[in-house]
């Protein structure tokens, strides 16, 4: 099984009335994790690079980190760039063997997105890599962008049928009220459905994209706050809104803060346990364990993905 893109992914996904989970990697223990539950629910499947984690671990090593989980469960993945922000950026992980990538010029004004957006679908289109747009932008905090509430702003459905027909990206991500991180809302969740409703009219069968989409898992921000962290006020996306946004024309919901917490509630728990403790392995282990425990969850009993791959 290779590397694949996600076009029929994502039309299975939209008839089906499902999403593709797309997990943020960094390292090798979060790829066995996810690709781990992956494989047990028979899921199919996106892993996605940032820059920051591309600076990380080096684009060979996650590459190969990914090609070595295609061999080890002969799922389809697709590796994909999440939140480019230059062309230079997305034709290097183009050349570089990713099979999508995302191009975000959501900061940009209208007619530079298009510009943007355009120059990197030419160029992946004739190479056989799909790509992902953004229209609206989220709050919140990506590698060293902080978009604060007031700058943060949410799609215009009267916008999107002309920024998909110029630019002819693939999928379209949208700004409906989550936000990156773990600190998306401060009252009650709220998510503009009849946002993404009216944008589903407008687009019939075309797959959009949900970004900022962990729950921030309560019982993990408790684990971290009992063994001396410090997360007062962390509140995610319930998970009912993101079953509701999969069963819409949502196919690839992003989740990367909830992976980060399972991680670190895990190893703050051993070493708080078992303060003797030197193997890196005695706690990365159980956080790799663990965050195949959290995706598990997600592909079976939220985004309606199991059984498809
Ligand atoms: O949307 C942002 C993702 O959570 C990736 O975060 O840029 O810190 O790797 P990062
Ligand atoms: P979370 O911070 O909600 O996990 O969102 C991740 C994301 O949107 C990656 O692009
Ligand atoms: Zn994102």
């Amino acid at each position: 099984m290779p590397l694949v893109t996600t076009k029929e992914m994502f039309k299975k996904a939209y008839e089906g009335g499902y999403a593709i989970g797309a997990f943020n990697v960094n390292n090798m223990e979060i790829v066995q994790g996810i690709t781990e539950a992956a494989k047990e629910a028979n899921a199919p499947l996106i892993l996605q690079v940032s820059a920051g984690a591309r600076k990380y671990a080096n684009h060979t090593y996650l590459v190969k980190l990914i090609e070595a989980a295609i061999i080890e469960t002969g799922l389809p993945i697709a590796v994909h760039l999440d939140h480019g922000d230059s062309f230079e950026l997305c034709k290097s992980c183009i050349d570089g063997g990713f099979t999508s990538v995302m191009i975000d010029g959501s900061h940009l004004p209208f007619e530079e997105n298009i510009k943007l957006t355009k120059q990197v679908v030419d160029y992946a289109h004739s190479r056989g890599v799909v790509v992902e747009g953004e229209l609206g932008r989220l709050a919140g905090i990506e590698d060293a962008v902080n978009v604060s509430d007031e700058d943060a702003a949410f799609t215009d459905p009267d916008e999107v049928e002309e920024f998909v027909e110029r630019t002819g990206v693939d999928s379209l991500a949208i700004a409906i009220g989550t936000s990156h991180g773990a600190y998306k809302f401060k009252g009650e969740a709220k998510l503009r459905f009849d946002i993404l409703e009216e944008i589903q009219r407008r687009l019939p069968g075309f797959p959009i994209v949900l970004h900022g989409a962990s729950s921030v898992i309560p019982e993990y921000v408790e684990t971290i706050n009992k063994y001396g962290g410090q997360m007062p006020g962390a509140k995610g996306v319930p998970e009912d809104m993101l079953r509701k946004a999969a069963s819409m024309a949502v196919c690839k919901i992003n989740i990367d803060s909830d992976l980060r917490l399972a991680m670190t509630a895990t190893i703050r728990k051993i070493l708080a346990e078992i303060p003797g403790e030197f193997d890196p392995r005695k706690y990365l282990g159980p956080a790799r364990s663990e965050i195949k425990k959290i995706v598990l969850h997600k592909l079976n009993n939220v985004l309606g993905c199991a059984g498809k791959a």
